[in-house]
């Protein structure tokens, strides 16, 4: 009985969600790792307790966040994975992995606002300036890397108004000038998308989304390039003292396992609700990457390899009393932050929109939909009825 998994790289996706991270000689058969809550780790020699090359402490991981990391590296690749207790611990871990006082980094302007605010709060008080850059730059990005520019942080698609960025013309432009990328890839799950292939530093996802997929648990994870980012992320780890939960890190283990098939399902049924809501007359447009309509279109068909089940859509110009009411009845559709679970959920996103560089401009509110495992048959209806709220 041997160990089996991330090293299986000849086989395809669901089977590497199927294999990775298991080890059936450490765990005595049992096909999932067991949940070892541990923070002291007995040493039987007086040596062994400062030898580099023994694990002596629980926050270094046990075998489920171990098996976890290994699935995270089985589907994205990279020299390791470093577990964040949340997605924005992950973004934040990342960020002060490449700061420098002194330096600046260059953030897209579509950037998730909690990354935003530790960047105008946070880095900022330690000398670390942030300035935003239009997420469509491009290879354009080039123009605006100055000496002090440390690191170039994306997001794509941005995760309320799903503007896909160049991410190869973005990384060869920084590698060019030896400047660190990032990116909150938490859109694609890891499995759409290869940033790390396209010669991004770090890739953060938010394991709280569609990894965990059941709404049960918060994760994240920064996945790096090369051993020497990974050493890297991972001291920064060890200093801010961050801890990943082994139950947590079991849940998101098992939700990874059907990782595949749910994207699959939800990917599809976001697809034919987008094709659907282009054709209400309520709608002014619908933006979904893998639509046609869709600006972006072209650099998503080019880099991408599905999509997943998060998408916006602008209503025409609606009273504020309109909109709730079109929402407050939903039976399906329900109302809350997060997405990737199992469960639909809708949000009008208004208020959570921040712009420096390019205005955010749309006709009507902008409502965001992350699709779950119910029926895309009884979403639509649900929706229909909604809109018919919201025209009375
Ligand atoms: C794009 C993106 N990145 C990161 C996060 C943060 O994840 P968490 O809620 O696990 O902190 C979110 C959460 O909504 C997100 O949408």
């Amino acid at each position: 009985m041997g160990k089996r998994g991330a090293d299986d790289a000849k086989f395809r996706l669901e089977t590497r969600l199927a294999l990775a991270g298991r080890d059936l000689a450490r765990n005595e058969g049992a096909v999932n790792p067991p949940v070892q809550r541990a923070t002291t780790l007995q040493q039987p020699m007086a040596d062994d307790l400062y030898d580099p090359g023994k694990k002596t402490y629980g926050l270094e991981g046990m075998a489920v966040q171990e098996a976890l990391r290994e699935a995270l590296r089985a589907v994205e690749g990279g020299a390791g994975a470093t577990l964040a207790p949340s997605g924005l611990s992950a973004c934040t871990l990342a960020l002060l992995t490449v700061a420098e006082a002194g330096g600046e980094i260059l953030v897209t302007d579509s950037v998730y606002r909690p990354t935003r605010k530790f960047c105008e709060q946070t880095l900022k008080r330690f000398g670390v300036a942030t300035r935003y850059y239009d997420p469509r730059a491009g290879a354009a990005i080039g123009d605006i890397i100055t000496e002090r520019t440390r690191a170039i942080f994306l997001e794509s698609p941005g995760s309320l108004t799903f503007e896909i960025q160049d991410v190869p013309a973005i990384a060869a432009a920084a590698q060019a000038r030896n400047v660190a990328t990032i990116i909150d890839s938490t859109w694609s799950a890891g499995v759409y998308f290869q940033p790390l292939v396209h010669g991004i530093d770090l890739s953060v996802q938010a394991l709280t989304k569609y990894q965990s997929g059941h709404a049960d648990a918060f994760m994240g994870a920064v996945l790096a390039r090369t051993p020497q980012w990974h050493e890297r992320v991972q001291a920064m780890y060890g200093q801010l003292g961050l801890n990943a939960s082994p139950d947590d890190a079991y849940l998101v283990l098992r939700g990874m396992r059907t990782l595949a098939l749910r994207l699959q399902h939800q990917g599809h049924a976001a697809v034919r609700l987008a094709r659907w809501l282009e054709e209400r007359s309520e709608v002014a447009r619908v933006l979904h990457p893998a639509l046609p309509s869709h600006p972006d279109h072209a650099l998503w068909a080019r880099d991408f390899s599905g999509a997943s089940g998060v998408f916006a859509f602008v209503l025409k110009p609606q009273p504020p009393e309109r909109v709730a009411a079109m929402l407050e009845h939903l039976r399906i559709f329900a109302m809350g932050f997060s997405w990737g679970g199992y469960e639909s959920l809708i949000v009008p996103c208004g208020p959570q929109i921040v712009r420096s560089v390019i205005p955010w401009e749309a006709e009507g509110p902008l409502l965001r939909v992350s699709l779950g495992l119910e029926s895309v048959e009884d979403l639509i209806d649900d929706l229909t009825q909604g809109f018919a709220r919201l025209r009375s």
